[in-house]
């Protein structure tokens, strides 16, 4: 078999992997797999690229692949082991600008090769050329849209930049225009392809990636992560083109679709129209910047708190992403324990956006080992919260905020959200009066049935738990004295 060949049994092992891969991450219970099946399927495709690499370039430039790749594998590392579980997005966002640079690289690469050698030293054909040079333009304007895209991503899921949308006058005509230039510039390259015309694409998508995801307010920004990794996946299938590898080409796709699907599913799941959110908001009116006043709010102790749900008949926690912050998860599994030990109905709802990343209170609370059959997705559990005694809210906000239904001007309007004022009492657990993720101010907090406790989640709870074997120690008091003085 020669080294060709097995290079391509190679890659078609490692699809199948990367497939493997996918669908293992698809449950928790098979998630474990799927991770190693993406390693061993990266691993292989790795070494089956520089095994082939190594037959057509110096040994200098095999060590300096080798040497790229040590370093990447070394900060990599370095920092998987440092993210913080609520910096994943994040982190996801810088590596999706990476992939986006790389693939504007290698366009401009295959470009300046084409140029400077023609086609002879290529493996490209005369008769392909055209091909080519749509390849190359098509390459540099995805690459280039996620590589600022995903840095203002990423600036503004760190909070190193404020994740309100950025209203620019005619912000729609403007992302239309910059589509209908790069259709222009894209026709004019293939027929006459010349330097100024690259650097203009170059430029227009750099332009269109940082105003696209500006637009998009904080509340759309998971969908933003998963629309950016789909464009990290179809510049990393537009480099395979230009490289004539077939496993980059596979892999891309991969992403680009399944990170477009998971954008699609997270629209529906919020009631955001997925072209409105791909177009960098299109469609969706500017924020009125008017803070209605909502009156007065109750504070309670933790001593109260505790009171209230020693009385309650049924109990619902919504975690949110205060949760994750005060790294609370434990003692509010310890808090279920001994209210479900009372006899009291414990059960948590979980918004499919709570938190910063798909799936990040499941996480924390199977880690905490909370039965996973207590704990419900929103639509499982919406229904149940006005048969419910008290709802604990532990550091969400965006996803219990009222406004979402009741108030059409509201930048979150639409969003479905855990319907926790339904219920009897509700205690909202964090630190201040401070808006959420999506910067809109809460109704919930004024409400009748509402009060605030305010402080860190953990703090609270572990104050509740500290009340709650108080009151049974003194409940256990009276009890033993009756005992001694029947036993005489
Ligand atoms: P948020 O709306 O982000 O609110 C979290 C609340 O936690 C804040 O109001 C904060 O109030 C409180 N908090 C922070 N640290 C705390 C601590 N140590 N102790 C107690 N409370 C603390 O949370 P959510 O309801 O989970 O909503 C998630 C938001 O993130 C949505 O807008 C969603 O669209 C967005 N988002 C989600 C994802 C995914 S995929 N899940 C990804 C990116 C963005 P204080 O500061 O007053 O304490």
């Amino acid at each position: 078999m020669t080294s060709l060949t097995a290079s391509h049994a190679a890659d078609l092992v490692a699809a199948l992997l990367f497939i493997l891969s996918l669908a293992g991450l698809s449950q928790h219970r098979t998630s474990r797999a799927g991770v190693v099946y993406g390693i061993a399927g990266m691993a292989l495709a790795l070494v089956a690229t520089v095994v082939v690499a190594a037959q057509s370039i110096t040994a200098g430039a095999v060590a300096l692949i080798l040497l790229a790749m040590a370093l990447g594998a070394m900060t990599g590392l370095w920092r998987a082991r440092r993210v913080e579980m609520t910096q994943m997005p994040e982190l996801i966002a810088v590596l999706h600008s990476f992939v986006g640079l790389a693939a504007v690289l290698v366009g401009w690469n295959s470009y300046l090769e084409v140029e400077s050698h023609g086609t002879a030293q290529t493996r490209i054909g005369a008769d392909l050329l055209g091909i080519h040079h749509a390849e190359v333009f098509i390459g540099i304007f995805i690459g280039a849209v996620t590589f600022t895209g995903s840095i203002v991503a990423f600036l503004k899921l760190s909070a190193r930049i404020k994740s309100r949308p950025l209203m620019l006058p005619g912000k729609n005509a403007l992302n239309i225009g910059a589509l209908a230039a790069f259709v222009v510039l894209t026709v004019w390259f293939t027929i006459s392809p010349n330097l100024p015309l690259t650097i203009a694409v170059t430029v227009l998508a750099l332009a269109l990636g940082w105003h696209l995801v500006a637009s998009i307010g904080g509340g759309d920004m998971p969908v933003v992560v998963s629309m950016l990794n789909s464009y990290s996946g179809w510049a990393a299938a537009a480099a395979g083109f230009l490289l004539d590898n077939n496993l980059l080409i596979v892999t891309g796709a991969l992403v680009g679709s399944s990170g477009a699907y998971l954008s699609y599913i997270m629209c529906k799941a919020m009631n955001r129209s997925f072209l409105s959110v791909i177009m960098g908001g299109f469609g969706i009116a500017a924020p009125s910047g008017h803070e209605e006043d909502h009156g007065e709010h109750r504070e309670v102790r933790a001593a109260q708190a505790a009171e209230m749900l020693a009385q309650a008949r049924s109990v619902i926690i919504t975690p949110g992403y205060g949760m994750a912050v005060a790294q609370a998860q434990q003692p509010v599994a310890e808090l279920t324990r001994q209210l479900r030990e009372r006899g009291v109905a414990v059960r948590f709802g979980v918004h499919p956006v709570a938190g910063r990343l798909p799936g990040h209170m499941n996480v924390l609370l199977a880690e905490a080992k909370v039965s996973y059959d207590i704990v419900l997705e929103m639509d499982e559990i919406n229904d149940d919260f006005a048969d419910t005694s008290v709802v604990l809210v532990i550091g969400a906000n965006d996803t219990v905020n009222p406004a979402a239904t009741e108030d059409p001007g509201s930048p979150i309007a639409g969003m479905p959200v855990l319907r926790v004022w339904e219920a009897e009492q509700v205690i909202v657990f964090k630190r201040s009066m401070a808006s959420g993720y999506a910067g809109v101010q809460n109704p919930l907090f004024f409400r009748e049935n509402s009060s605030m406790l305010f402080g860190d989640a953990k703090q609270s709870v572990e104050e509740i738990l500290h009340e709650l074997s108080a009151n049974n120690r003194r409940d256990a008091v009276p009890a033993a004295r009756q005992a001694t003085v029947v036993s005489h």
